[in-house]
């Protein structure tokens, strides 16, 4: 399973020991909220780019937005691998369009209340479906096993067009075994991640 560490909950003043450590990580997964598509907010652009200074990861920009195309404009400067979006956000067409113009994976994300047929009509133009197994905003929830169907459901689709499945919010270690065998490519680790002892150990175990 590939892992894609989570900052959002890591303790940003201990950056330069856990930083090396998820060094083996799949990507380094950036939150980005802007208090109203969601109740919270974490980080924006400079704080991003610092992230990015301290680390050679690809960047998977997860825009928890109510207007991405505003993020977008900022976020393509990183030159991410994926920038995505949430299909319940305004402009879904047009984003996707604006971060493919700019080459980099367009990932699109789906809220737990939201069923994958609203995703379908966009699935030809996308690189990454986000399954959300928690409500987007805070980390540290529990993961939501249900949102697993949504990932055997989506296996379908694959045979016409690949994408990569990305799962995130509340992944453990009683998680995963459940998360591969459903399909998951990517998950998403938080605050588990960076509760473990030996960072490092951990990624190789299930990596
Ligand atoms: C939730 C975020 C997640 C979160 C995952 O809105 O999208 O990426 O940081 O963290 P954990 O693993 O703590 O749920
Ligand atoms: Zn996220």
């Amino acid at each position: 399973m590939k892992i894609a560490p989570s900052v959002l909950n890591a303790p940003i003043e201990h950056m330069n020991d856990w930083m090396p450590q998820i060094a083996s990580s799949y990507m380094l997964h950036l939150d980005i909220m802007d208090g109203h598509f969601v109740p919270n907010l974490s980080f924006g652009i400079e704080v991003s780019k610092a992230y990015q200074r301290m680390t050679e990861l690809p960047l998977d920009v997860h825009l928890m937005t109510t207007h991405p195309l505003l993020w977008i404009e900022q976020f393509k400067t990183l030159k991410p691998q994926f920038i995505t979006i949430h299909v319940e956000s305004k402009d879904v067409e047009k984003s996707i369009q604006m971060i493919q113009s700019h080459g980099i994976g367009v990932g699109l994300a789906l809220k737990p209340n939201t069923p994958i047929e609203v995703m379908i009509p966009y699935i030809q133009d996308v690189d990454l479906i986000l399954i959300m197994t928690v409500e987007p905003g805070f980390g540290g929830q529990s993961f939501m096993h249900d949102m697993l169907k949504k990932v055997e459901a989506l296996q379908a689709y694959k045979k016409n067009h690949p994408f990569v499945i990305q799962v995130d919010g509340g992944v453990t270690d009683d998680h995963i075994d459940a998360c591969k065998k459903a399909g998951v490519d990517v998950a998403v680790v938080g605050s588990y991640l960076f509760k473990q002892q030996d960072i490092k150990a951990w990624l190789k175990k299930f990596q």
